[in-house]
């Protein structure tokens, strides 16, 4: 196995149905659309799909599409004549040329321009073009697979996308789960992250993490996904002493008293919304006080996307004074509650 495919972990059910999908993708040779949050994976599963297939003795090559220009996209793709264009002294031989008989693996290619979009649709129908500045017609064999974050159907229904080159790259579409629909997997990939950051650091062991430190992990909601989770379990890693176990995990490192606001960062202020006032009496004293407690909460997790440590912040409580609110009021996740589910 090659060691780009093989370092892809997950035992959730939603991962090991996206690996059924790759395997029964990777033969074919039509088009593949991975689609997928920010840092879900969608290279490392390119990279699957490639070495599953029976292109794997062949290139293999990635360009990202949003990272360069349109017209360099275009000569990057299919090359160019010598004098295309001032400076174009010699033949450039574009990402088709160059993978022929293999994988291109184009990512981020929403936001391409039409005639790009236009070029590709061709090479996927009759594996045909031109270099630019050339009218010799090139013919190509190459497996194209794509990948987005964002809504490609969107974007074609509002004109920015070809429906026809969408129909054809979505052959097969493959969506990775968001982490935090994949409980199982926070903890095994943190420990295996962590494992990996200690060797690096020349440390004989990983000690594991507390329970706290699971907890947090588990109850994150990981905008940034994999590759986040992985940033966080490295810094923690480094930052914890070599022999004891990570008690506490930081998930934004400039969380400080001293951290410079940007304008307009609102002042603690104290909330503008009181419970309603009751209209019949008399009144559970109690109860009101319990219902506008947990709204508050409720509200300030939402606000904080679920960091406590953030929503305690919001509520000017410590973050121990916040856990016991949410234990006293029952409102602490129950750790494997997503887990298998739709994401
Ligand atoms: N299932 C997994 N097992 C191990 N590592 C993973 C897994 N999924 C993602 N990673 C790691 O997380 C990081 C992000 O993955 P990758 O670059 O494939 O995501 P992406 O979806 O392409 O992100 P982006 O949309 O930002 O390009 C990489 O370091 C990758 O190795
Ligand atoms: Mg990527």
């Amino acid at each position: 196995m090659h060691p780009e495919h093989d370092r892809l972990l997950g035992e959730s059910h939603a991962i090991l149905r996206v690996l059924d999908d790759v395997s029964r993708a990777a033969p074919l040779d039509k088009p593949v659309l991975i689609v997928g949050e920010r840092g879900t994976g969608k290279e490392l599963i390119a990279a699957r799909l490639h070495y599953l297939s029976n292109r794997w003795e062949g290139q293999f090559l990635k360009l990202n599409c949003a990272a360069i220009s349109d017209t360099l996209l275009e000569t990057e793709l299919f090359g160019h004549e010598a004098g295309a264009f001032t400076g174009a002294t010699r033949v450039h031989q574009g990402r088709f040329e160059r993978a022929d008989g293999g994988t291109l693996f184009l990512d981020e290619l929403a936001n391409t321009s039409k005639l790009v979009q236009e070029k590709l649709l061709r090479v996927i129908e009759y594996g045909e073009y031109e270099r630019v500045g050339g009218s010799r017609t090139l013919k190509c064999n190459v497996r194209l697979i794509a990948a987005t974050n964002e809504d490609l159907p969107a974007l074609a229904r509002s004109g920015r996308f070809r429906h026809d080159l969408l129909d054809r790259l979505a052959f097969d579409v493959i969506t990775l789960p968001p982490l935090r629909t994949r409980e199982t997997d926070i903890l095994l990939l943190a420990e295996h992250f962590a494992i990996n950051m200690a060797n690096e650091l020349g440390r004989d062991l990983f000690a594991g993490f507390s329970a706290n430190a699971r907890r947090q992990l588990l109850e994150h909601d990981w905008p940034g996904n994999v590759r986040e989770l992985k940033n966080v379990v490295e810094r923690a890693v480094y930052r914890g002493a070599p022999e004891a176990e990570i008690e506490e995990i930081v998930l934004d490192p400039f969380e400080s008293p001293f951290r410079p606001q940007a304008p307009g960062t609102p002042a603690i202020h104290p909330v503008g919304t009181a419970p309603a006032a009751p209209t019949t009496w008399p009144v559970d004293f109690k109860d009101a006080v319990q219902a506008f407690e947990t709204d508050l909460l409720e509200r300030a997790l939402r606000e904080a996307r679920h960091n406590q440590r953030r929503a305690a912040e919001l509520l000017g409580l410590t973050y121990d004074q916040l856990r016991g609110y949410l234990k006293k009021y029952e409102l602490l996740k129950s750790p494997r509650a997503n887990e298998g589910g739709n994401p």
